[in-house]
């Protein structure tokens, strides 16, 4: 009998065309209630998951057959590593494919900001561009302005090579520093998280979600910023707490913030619809054509390796010792 992947929800069809090739391949949505999802993993010999599916013990234990959980996404704060091991599930997601289609959007989110692109089409398509005026829509220049890139994981430097690119000079906080010729490659300096927040013009966030980093933008770190910093998240909600933010935005201290990431996603703190100063995305880092491409097709080649009894290459680093 053939072997059955469930997937999630439809991904871009070269992995499912790999994935047909050998396996029984079913879509299964995974909802709010959960009873017809349960029932049908029940018999499946792998999950290709979002990160919107939470996958865990309730998963776990219904699917004895169940090898893998192949997460189409980079991150993988979804699902309950603990549990996987206990169940003694591998757990893999697509690192890499989606540092360019990540890094371009957190770019476009800066540039928007401080350049006031969303509000400027609004005016003009509301009517009121009524000719060139010295004092319309300033803006704040890039250039010779401090970024501060929290998480230099791949996507944080694919993003400080761009703001490089724009005159900006980059200083970054991580776990561990970079080694000293990478370093020198991205012209980036290394700093204290404090120092980060001091020195920053703008700060772009590149972390996983995890429990260090839950709410590591937090009143406290607001009050060490520059007034009228501006920030950028396209990492995972989590990382701001939304409701500080919102009072940094209100007083002034955040001039601007670029969200396409939310603390309670899908649902969006309601104050931020409302401010001018904000531009909120839907989620869509990784959504270019080419990303999502080679995401579907590494979720299959991971499914592959897992059901034929190989390791698969991209094992969470969590996992990688004993999956
Ligand atoms: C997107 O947020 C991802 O983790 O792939
Ligand atoms: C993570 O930092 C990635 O770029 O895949």
């Amino acid at each position: 009998m053939k072997k059955k992947v469930c997937i999630t929800n439809q991904i871009p069809e070269i992995g499912i065309r790999l994935l047909k090739e050998k396996y029984h391949v079913e879509i299964c949505q995974k909802g709010a209630v959960d009873e017809t999802f349960l029932s049908q993993i029940r018999n499946c010999d792998a999950i290709v998951s979002l990160l919107s599916d939470k996958i865990d013990e309730n998963i776990f234990s219904v699917a004895p057959k169940l090898k893998i959980v192949a997460n189409y996404a980079v991150g993988y704060n979804n699902i309950d590593l603990n549990a996987a091991k206990k169940y003694k599930i591998m757990v893999t997601n697509t690192p890499g494919v989606l540092t360019h289609a990540t890094a371009e959007i957190a770019f476009a989110l800066m540039i928007s900001l401080t350049r006031r692109i969303i509000e400027a089409d609004k005016l003009t398509r509301a009517g009121h561009f009524t000719g060139w005026e010295p004092m319309l829509l300033l803006g704040d220049e890039l250039n010779g302005k401090t970024m501060g890139i929290v998480g230099m994981g791949r996507i944080g430097q694919s993003m400080a090579i761009k703001c490089r690119a724009f005159g900006m000079n980059i200083i970054y906080h991580n776990r561990t520093p970079l080694d000293e010729n990478t370093e020198k490659a991205l012209e980036a300096a290394y700093c204290s998280f404090d120092e980060l927040l001091q020195q920053s013009d703008v700060i772009s966030l590149h972390t996983p979600s995890t429990r260090e980093t839950f709410h590591l933008i937090n009143e406290a770190a607001f009050k060490k910023m520059k007034t009228g910093v501006y920030l950028i998240n396209t990492s995972r909600g989590e990382v701001i707490d939304e409701a500080a933010l919102v009072s940094a935005l209100r007083s002034g201290k955040v001039k601007g913030a670029g969200l396409d990431v939310y603390e309670f996603e899908p649902e969006i703190t309601h104050e931020l619809f409302s401010m001018e100063n904000v531009i909120l995305l839907p989620h869509i880092g990784s959504a270019t054509t080419e990303a999502r491409n080679k995401m579907s097709e590494m979720v299959a080649r991971n499914v592959i390796a897992a059901l034929e009894g190989k390791n698969p290459e991209n094992l969470v680093p969590e996992l990688e010792a004993d999956g």
